[in-house]
């Protein structure tokens, strides 16, 4: 067995119907193709219909799922309002809502226009906002028994990070979003948890992200504790097992996939990994002559 095998078992989604947000590329488009094999109905949304329909296409043909490509700009409220009577019109109910659509390019803050600013804030949290409480609402008013918010967002909701200050600022609202429903609608049966992956490699966010050589000169490998970047399947395996009913007793919480990264770069003295082993004796001694002088 490998992190790039599939880990639930057949039908592990069977009967599920769940919307993918930016469901037509990148990290999106691994959960979905996952949870089509998995045997649950998706709706995939963004605001280019042709690339949706192409994905749509692309997964049922090799998953031999159902794949509804529906075009929504998560901005607009009443966008999210027709996308939400869509997927019960196609498939009669809504079990997940995987808040996964994002914005998001490097720059100095100071660089900034005001509107460069509200885009990703408006596609990232008041994008989840919008969906989060059209989905909601529906739930509680129709008394549906179980559902579940999943959000995607990053370390850096908690970290914060220079140079993508405004997806910094959006995902952390996203967070303190997850973790208020958690409580606040676990009543009504809404389970909200989120997943926080490192690098996990895509065009969507590389070519934003880590344009020209950046990629060569800053490698994302090299920053993980664990060497390596993330693969599509082994953050398609968590979100599959984090709005499956196998996750039932998870709620409000934000589940880390990034190799050890955030910390990492959190820890103090983690630049001593740069010591090579021979050295620790004589610092050892060292630190031991100072003793009582
Ligand atoms: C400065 C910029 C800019 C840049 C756009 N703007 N790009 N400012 N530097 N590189 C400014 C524009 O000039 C404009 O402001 C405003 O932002 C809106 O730009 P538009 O192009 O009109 O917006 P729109 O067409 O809505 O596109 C949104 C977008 C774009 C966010 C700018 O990149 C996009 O469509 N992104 C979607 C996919 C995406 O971002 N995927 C990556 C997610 S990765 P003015 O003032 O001129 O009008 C991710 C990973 C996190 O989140 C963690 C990784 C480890
Ligand atoms: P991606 O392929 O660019 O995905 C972003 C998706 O959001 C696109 O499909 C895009 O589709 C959609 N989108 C953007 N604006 C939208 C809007 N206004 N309305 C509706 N949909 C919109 O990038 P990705 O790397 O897969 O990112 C997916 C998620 O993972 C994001 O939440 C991102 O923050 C998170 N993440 C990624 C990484 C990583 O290393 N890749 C790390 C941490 C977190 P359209 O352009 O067609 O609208």
């Amino acid at each position: 067995m490998s992190y790039t095998d599939k880990m639930l078992r057949d039908d592990a989604l069977k009967g599920k119907v769940i919307v993918v947000t930016g469901g037509g590329s990148g990290l999106g488009k691994a959960m979905t193709k996952y949870f089509l094999e998995l045997g649950a109905n998706v709706a995939i949304t963004s605001r280019d219909l042709d690339k949706l329909k192409n994905t749509a296409s692309e997964l049922e043909v090799a998953t031999g799922g159902t794949c509804l490509p529906l075009q929504c700009d998560v901005r607009h409220y009443d966008q999210v309002e027709n996308m939400l009577q869509s997927v019960l019109k196609a498939f009669g109910k809504v079990d997940v809502l995987l808040n996964n659509a994002a914005g998001n390019f490097i720059s100095p803050t100071e660089r900034l226009s005001a509107n460069a600013f509200d885009t990703v804030i408006d596609i990232v949290l008041k994008g989840t906002k919008n969906c989060t409480l059209a989905f909601g609402k529906h739930w509680i008013d129709t008394k549906q028994k179980s559902s579940t918010v999943l959000n995607i967002v990053t370390t850096y909701a908690w970290t914060g990070s220079a140079y993508v200050v405004p997806s910094a600022t959006a995902k952390a609202g996203v967070l303190a979003m997850t973790r208020s429903l958690a409580v606040e609608w676990a009543k009504y049966g809404i389970r909200t948890n989120a997943i926080a992956p490192g690098p996990f490699p895509t065009k969507g966010a590389w070519d934003r992200l880590m344009p020209g050589d950046l990629a060569e000169k800053f490698d994302m490998a090299k920053k993980v504790p664990l060497q390596r970047v993330g693969d599509h399947q082994e953050l398609a395996n968590l979100a599959a097992y984090m709005v499956s009913d196998f996750s039932a007793y998870i709620n409000g919480e934000v589940v880390v996939i990034d190799g050890g990264e955030w910390l990492k770069g959190a820890g103090q003295f983690n630049m001593l990994e740069a010591i090579p082993e021979e050295l620790w004796d004589q610092l050892e001694m060292m630190i031991k002559a100072k003793k009582n002088k």
